[in-house]
């Protein structure tokens, strides 16, 4: 049986692993994509997830998002994933026509079309996801899941010293998100930087890649590793020395497997007023606030079991796709 996922992402470098991964994941099905600005902004993120849905062969719907975050200026991570989003690749024209509802229109219909089905997963801010409640404030319990790469919890940020990119682009939305769904069915699953930086992408994963793009490789690989290089270049000019954290693909692997970390109840709420914390998200270790755990949070990660399945999926499933008997899932 396989999982519909509504995958909302800011593609970006390791959104398109992620989005990779799942459509070569025979257990997942990508039910939609919302495309929401922050690594890029929000009219190159679509580009881009229409273009790496053709190639993969996603038929789903792909809905553009809000062209700002709810409250600040907006800011974008070409420094990390190059101007377009995706480093150094080159795409193709796309003749996808996307799909003309909004981003938050889209998360609405198809949680009302699959109640207590859908998953939902964000790779990027929660823009969409916030303003999607404000049109259907039962999506919580409609869903039958969220998972969510953002945050950082007992670990330095990437974005402000103590702020991680997704929560720090939008910090109201993602308030408003944490807020809304405190007290559904199933906590959400938070799957913040100090789990996902213990995934380190080396030379050698990305020599690994690169054989996925060789003789006749699916075109997708080659997309991978020409956005993999500048990634690690970044990661290079930033003092981390030659390689890649690649954030997206846990989130998502664990979303669909359950498989590569363990998680914890935690509460957690978004700072949103400090002058040195905004964007921060702070979680009560100790029970100080009195409030019930509202998120599960990735923790005790295996990372080399987590990169060697991802490798192993991408190489299985591309192979799979590049089958010309292959065609979309209906
Ligand atoms: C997150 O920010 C983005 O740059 C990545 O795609 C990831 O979702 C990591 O902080
Ligand atoms: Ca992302």
């Amino acid at each position: 049986m396989t999982v519909p996922f509504l995958v909302d992402c800011d593609t970006g470098i390791d959104d398109a692993i992620a989005l990779s991964y799942l459509a070569a994941h025979p257990q997942a099905e990508i039910a939609g994509i919302v495309s929401t600005g922050g690594n890029v902004a929000v009219t190159a993120v679509h580009r881009n997830n229409l273009v790496l849905a053709e190639l993969l062969g996603v038929d789903a719907p792909i809905a553009r998002g809000a062209d700002r975050p709810l409250v600040q200026e907006p800011m974008f991570a070409d420094d990390t994933h190059g101007p377009g989003g995706l480093g150094h690749a080159v795409l193709p024209e796309s003749a996808h026509p996307g799909d003309p509802r909004t981003g938050a229109q889209l998360w609405v219909d198809l949680a009302r079309a699959r109640p207590g089905e859908l998953v939902g997963l964000v790779l990027g801010p929660h823009t969409n996801l916030a303003l999607a409640l404000e049109i259907e404030p039962e999506l919580p319990h409609l869903l039958r899941r969220l998972h969510f790469m953002g945050g950082a919890i007992n670990h330095r940020g990437n974005t402000g010293p103590t702020s991680e990119w997704n929560i720090a682009v939008d910090p109201e939305a993602a308030q408003r998100v944490l807020s809304a769904f405190t007290g559904a069915a199933q906590r959400p699953v938070m799957g913040s930087l100090e789990a996902t930086e213990t995934v380190r992408f080396t030379q050698d994963t990305l020599d690994r890649v690169t054989e996925l793009a060789t003789d006749g490789g699916h075109p997708i690989a080659r997309i991978l590793v020409e956005a993999l290089r500048f990634y690690f270049e970044f990661h290079q000019a930033d003092g981390f020395g030659w390689m890649a954290h690649v954030h997206d693909p846990l989130v998502t692997a664990h979303a669909v497997t359950g498989d590569f970390a363990s998680t914890r109840p935690l509460a957690v709420d978004v700072e949103l007023a400090g002058t040195l914390t905004r964007g921060q998200t702070v979680g009560d270790e100790l029970g100080r606030w009195g409030r019930a755990p509202n998120l599960e949070v990735l923790t005790e990660v295996r990372p080399d079991e987590f990169v060697e399945h991802l490798l192993e999926t991408l190489r299985a499933g591309l192979g799979r796709l590049s089958d010309p008997a292959w065609s979309p899932r209906p």
